[in-house]
């Protein structure tokens, strides 16, 4: 179990350049020459799982109400910004897999279904991601969620995402056997990072939109940010040569 860690995941797809978990966003993130895209999949009505960040459609489409009460004749309908639909996770996935980019997946149930968003994720994912170079890398703010996807697909990464890192969180990670740490940028404090770097964990932190802050985050020791700006960063994306983690 490997993941290559990039410099940079390209939030929600393509950060603020693009509607937020799109394909446009993603295919954006491809053609900008970035190496790797963070987005969160979340279960329509009818269990199908779709890019989505918010429990509610608002924010982001034409629609209105609850995704895990809106089924999919209704969901692929709705408009998720500049005329792009709502995407199916499989479809995610088959264009990563076409551009060669690194995936974070970050599974976000709604609030109640985080065993079935969870199984129906992962499993789904070993057969997306079957003969892959690179797995995806699987992340949640939810530990049920995280357990579940150990004890069903124990060879897709983990990263324990927090917004701010609790006391107790190696442990976590240990039992979780996580590769990687995320968590706010704004929350990074000294001695986890200290703690997460005495035990060979890296730390990815979200979401940094300014250089002088990804600056100071890397010269700290973090390994990889999530951007909205990759107008920002799109010129380094070239020049940087990875760090493979793991077996
Ligand atoms: O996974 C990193 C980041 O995406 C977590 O926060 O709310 O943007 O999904 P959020
Ligand atoms: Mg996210």
């Amino acid at each position: 179990m490997g993941f290559p860690l990039p410099r940079w995941f390209c939030h929600r797809g393509g950060g603020k350049l693009a509607p937020e978990n799109t394909l446009a966003g993603i295919r954006l993130a491809a053609r900008m020459g970035f190496s790797a895209v963070e987005f969160d999949v979340m279960l329509s009505g009818d269990g199908t799982p779709v890019l989505i960040h918010d429990e509610r459609l608002e924010r982001t489409t034409n629609g209105h109400g609850l995704v895990c009460e809106t089924p999919d004749s209704q969901l692929f309908e709705l408009d998720a910004g500049d005329g792009e639909r709502i995407p199916r996770y499989s479809e995610a996935v088959a264009l990563c897999r076409e551009y060669g980019l690194l995936a974070n997946v970050e599974i976000k149930p709604a609030a109640g279904f985080e065993c079935q968003t969870a199984e129906t994720v992962v499993r789904l994912s070993c057969m997306l991601w079957q003969g892959a170079a690179v797995q995806p890398l699987f992340s949640s703010f939810s530990l049920d969620v995280l357990e579940i996807a150990r004890d069903l697909a124990p060879q897709i990464p983990r990263g324990a995402l927090f917004e701010r890192v609790p006391a107790g969180w190696l442990d976590t990670v240990r039992r979780l056997q996580a590769l990687t740490l995320h968590c706010d940028a704004r929350h990074l404090a000294d001695d986890v990072l200290a703690e997460a770097q005495v035990n060979g964990i890296p730390l990815l932190c979200y979401t940094v939109n300014s250089e002088k802050a990804a600056k100071s985050l890397f010269d700290r020791g973090v390994g990889a940010i999530f951007t909205d700006r990759l107008d920002l960063f799109v010129a380094e994306t070239s020049a940087y040569k990875g760090l493979h983690l793991g077996g």
